[in-house]
């Protein structure tokens, strides 16, 4: 542990804790930080703007602060570390991914990380869910003859998609979030459910899971599903060499991180017919531009990052990071801390 430890521990005995919230945040959470504020000696600079401030603004306003509540938006790495000061104890970030976290930097200068998991499992589950059915049924192909005027005479073989019934589904990544889908996804009639990971899940009888290699689950499964985090070792996981050993009649759905594909790839897949379709509600970059291929080929639905956006989990997000950073502040255990 560094000095600045030291220096932390004896300026969270004499001074105030100074805070930066980058974002509006739901007001429950700003409730309890406010309420926490006028107990204590917190003062709380609040970003009063819903979008992320510029790395500029980022950069100036974290200088001096003990704790930063931040979004998945908000690069956290040593530069930013470094312009915040030896003073900083705490990173929480309204996530449960924390790749946008140097986590390595930060246990260097002995920071702290929060972060929110479970409270967003349903919210992202169900919306992993929607996104495989409107992928594979293609409601959004669907939709636009509605409005096209191009919805024809009901015909046998109009508008085909694929279903779930007796299908075979592979879950890349079977923690809180991909359990979730599988529970959700069994009574639609599935016959297997396959999972590939770093090792076997007690967890995975609940929903009958098979664990098997990466490659298997690939070329086995009729929907493959990317519920792993974003890691060294996942980082575009997703390449040519995967999609070529799926079916041709697959479907790829992504609702962790964009960066566990290859987006050229995966373009070449769907443009070739090496697999069926693909609905990601996560890209490389966020925003995807609107030009961007991906956004125009027929069968790929391109979702804005929205699987915990549900008012009530958003809620619970924003106030669980909000207890993160002030147990971290103390120097107490937090509600959910990032094993470093
Ligand atoms: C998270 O919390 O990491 C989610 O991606 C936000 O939707």
């Amino acid at each position: 542990m560094r000095f600045s430890a030291f220096r932390r521990f004896f300026s969270f005995m004499s001074t105030s804790n100074k805070v930066f919230v980058s974002r509006k945040i739901p007001q429950p959470a700003v409730d309890l930080l406010r309420a926490a504020a006028s107990d204590a000696r917190l003062d709380i600079d609040f970003w009063t703007d819903e979008n992320a401030p510029s790395r500029a603004d980022l950069l100036r306003r974290v200088r001096g602060v003990h704790g930063i509540y931040c979004c998945l938006t908000e690069k956290i790495d040593a530069e930013l570390l470094e312009a915040a000061g030896d003073q900083l104890k705490i990173v929480s970030t309204m996530s449960v991914g924390y790749d946008h976290v140097d986590v390595r930097a930060c246990v260097e200068r002995a920071v702290r990380v929060g972060n929110t998991p479970g409270v967003l499992t349903d919210a992202t589950a169900d919306l992993t869910v929607a996104l495989l059915l409107a992928t594979a049924r293609r409601l959004p192909e669907a939709m636009a003859t509605v409005r096209d005027g191009t919805w024809g005479a009901w015909s046998p073989f109009w508008m085909l998609g694929a279903g779930l019934r007796f299908s075979t589904v592979g879950v890349v990544g079977l923690g809180r979030i991909g359990m979730g889908v599988a529970k959700r996804l069994r009574p639609f009639g599935v016959s297997r459910i396959l999972y590939s990971g770093r090792g076997e899940k007690a967890e995975a009888v609940e929903v009958g899971g098979e664990f098997v290699s990466f490659s298997e689950l690939l070329r086995i499964s009729d929907y493959v599903i990317a519920c792993c985090a974003l890691t060294d070792e996942t980082r575009e996981l997703f390449d040519y060499v995967a999609f070529e050993q799926m079916k041709r009649s697959a479907v790829f759905v992504n609702t962790s991180r964009g960066g566990v594909v290859n987006q050229d790839d995966l373009r070449r897949a769907l443009e070739t017919g090496l697999i069926r379709a693909a609905g990601l509600d996560v890209t490389t970059p966020e925003p995807l531009p609107p030009d961007h291929p991906l956004v125009h080929l027929p069968n790929c639905v391109v979702l804005p990052h929205i699987g915990s956006s549900e008012m009530k989990t958003r809620e619970d997000m924003a106030t669980l990071a909000a207890r993160n950073l002030l147990a971290g502040l103390k120097g107490e255990p937090m509600p959910s801390e990032v094993a470093l």
